[in-house]
């Protein structure tokens, strides 16, 4: 058993540790970007695919990792998770009807509340007791869940006809051009000292430094990790502003 994940903030990947942790502490977890992750998921059959939900659909980085990669699923047992700010519809099932057509056997879903990560818009943003209450609500979720998992009492959030409803017509209908391709709309304003903090972490290679600022090409899947982590908050996507640089291990301090 391995788990692949996709996160931004950081909360997809501690909610996967979480669940693995109980489930087989044994699992290894690669990040989606390393480059070891197709064959590692090659010589495994079960396979916890996460990733954070966005406009109720999969981030177009995962999308095109299933799609690129379409030979490798045949007959793997693959179990989908997503968080989310507040609502994700079929966030599992968006990734779990393609790997079904790949030949991939879907054993079930979790959609997780975790804070939201969207750092340049204040919608949704809460206090940091709040999202901590989430992060412990998330947990309890996350135990019971793994439970579940271990007595062969798969969870199967999102994966239903009502779930794929919900998703499609609640947001992902008006808002599918978000996410059908990758952004280029990131801005990296006149604060970024070239520190190359960004360039380093990026998942899709998407930033690089020239002449000793950041520079943006047109690969951004969303993941808002460099917005989130530049020190001189200089990166903004959705919005004009870094509201709050929202990171699960910021969350955890006291
Ligand atoms: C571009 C973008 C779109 C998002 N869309 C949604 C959404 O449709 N519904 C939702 O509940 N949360 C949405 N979120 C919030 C994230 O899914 C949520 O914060 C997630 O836990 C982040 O995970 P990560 O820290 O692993 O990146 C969105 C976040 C981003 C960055
Ligand atoms: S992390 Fe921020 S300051 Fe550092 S290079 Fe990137 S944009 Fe510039
Ligand atoms: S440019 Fe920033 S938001 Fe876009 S994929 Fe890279 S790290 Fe994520």
């Amino acid at each position: 058993m391995i788990g692949i994940y996709l996160s931004g903030t950081g909360n997809t990947k501690h909610c996967l540790e979480k669940l693995l942790s109980i489930v087989d502490s044994t699992a290894e977890l690669i990040p989606i970007e390393n480059k070891e992750a197709i064959e590692k998921i090659k010589k495994n059959d079960t396979i916890y695919l996460a990733y954070p939900t966005q406009f109720s659909n999969v981030p177009f980085m995962v999308k095109e990792f299933i799609q690129k990669n379409s030979e490798v699923w045949r007959g793997k047992k693959v179990f989908c998770m997503t968080t989310m700010g507040l609502f994700s519809g079929d966030g599992t099932g968006c990734a779990a009807r393609l790997l079904k057509k790949y030949g991939a056997v879907i054993i079930g879903g979790l959609q997780v509340k975790m804070p939201d990560a969207v750092c340049d818009s204040k919608m949704l943003k809460k206090t940091l007791e709040e999202n901590q209450r989430i992060i412990r609500e998330a947990d309890i979720r996350l135990e019971k869940a793994a439970k579940e998992i271990k007595s062969v009492n798969y969870p199967k959030e999102g994966l239903s006809i009502f779930a794929h409803m919900a998703g499609l017509f609640g947001q992902r209908l008006w808002f599918y051009g978000k996410t059908k391709g990758y952004s280029k709309k990131l801005k990296i304003s006149d604060a970024c000292t070239g520190c190359g903090l960004c360039a380093k972490n990026c998942p899709m290679e998407n930033l690089r430094i020239e002449n000793g600022k950041a520079v943006s090409s047109e690969k951004c899947t969303m993941c808002y990790r460099c917005i989130s982590s530049c020190p001189k908050q200089a990166i903004t996507l959705l919005g004009k502003q870094v509201v709050e640089q929202c990171r699960y291990s910021y969350y955890l301090r006291e």
